[in-house]
């Protein structure tokens, strides 16, 4: 899938092993880490290899949708973007989650990958919910949600299993 709009030219595509080296770089960048919630920091080393590499299964068993979000000026990777914990039938309901390297911050691709991602969830998975959440500390996510027509749960905090960080919750019916 390809989308071009300003000056932005996104595609979204399942990652490759050979995306493994830029995904390594941009996930050992604690900016990246600290606010995604589920990525270790420090990242482990091969810990891209081992990310991609676990993506077949998780299509297979149709409880996520994991893509690699290409910028197409230089064909790099620069993301993720995802839906997992995927419930299918027909309210098909699924959790939104991102991350773009820091070079690429603000140049508007995480909403144009999530743009790719919402057309893919309705057109070729027949999704009808989608929720997402961030914490309350990381307001360029939250800027993406309201870019992509999320409307935020009624105030709502939400801690992770630890107890720790609160998060904001979001959802767009498809
Ligand atoms: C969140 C993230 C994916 C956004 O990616 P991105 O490609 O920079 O997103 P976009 O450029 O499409 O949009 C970012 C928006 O946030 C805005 N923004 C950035 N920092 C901000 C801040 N401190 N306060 C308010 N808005 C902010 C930008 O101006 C932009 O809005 P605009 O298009 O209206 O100008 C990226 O910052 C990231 O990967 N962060 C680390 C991982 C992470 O947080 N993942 C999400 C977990 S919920």
């Amino acid at each position: 899938m390809l989308l071009m709009k300003k000056n932005v030219s996104v595609a979204i595509r399942p990652f490759r092993a050979t995306d493994s080296a830029q995904v390594q770089t941009l996930l050992s960048d604690v900016r990246v880490a600290r606010t995604a919630g589920n990525i270790p920091y420090p990242y482990p080393k091969n810990g891209a290899q081992a990310w991609i590499a676990s993506h077949g299964a998780q299509h297979r068993s149709g409880t996520a949708i994991i893509r690699a979000i290409i910028c197409l000026q230089d064909d790099q990777c620069i993301g993720a973007i995802s839906i997992d914990q995927r419930s299918r039938g027909l309210n098909g309901s699924g959790n939104l989650g991102y991350w773009v390297g820091v070079p690429y911050w603000n140049k508007g691709f995480c909403e144009q990958a999530g743009q790719l991602m919402l057309a893919l969830a309705t057109k070729e998975f027949a999704m009808m919910r989608l929720v997402a959440a961030h914490r309350i500390d990381n307001p360029a996510s939250g800027r993406v949600l309201e870019k992509l027509g999320f409307n935020e749960l009624e105030p709502q905090r939400m801690t992770n299993l630890s107890g720790q960080y609160l998060f904001r919750c979001y959802e767009k019916w498809l």
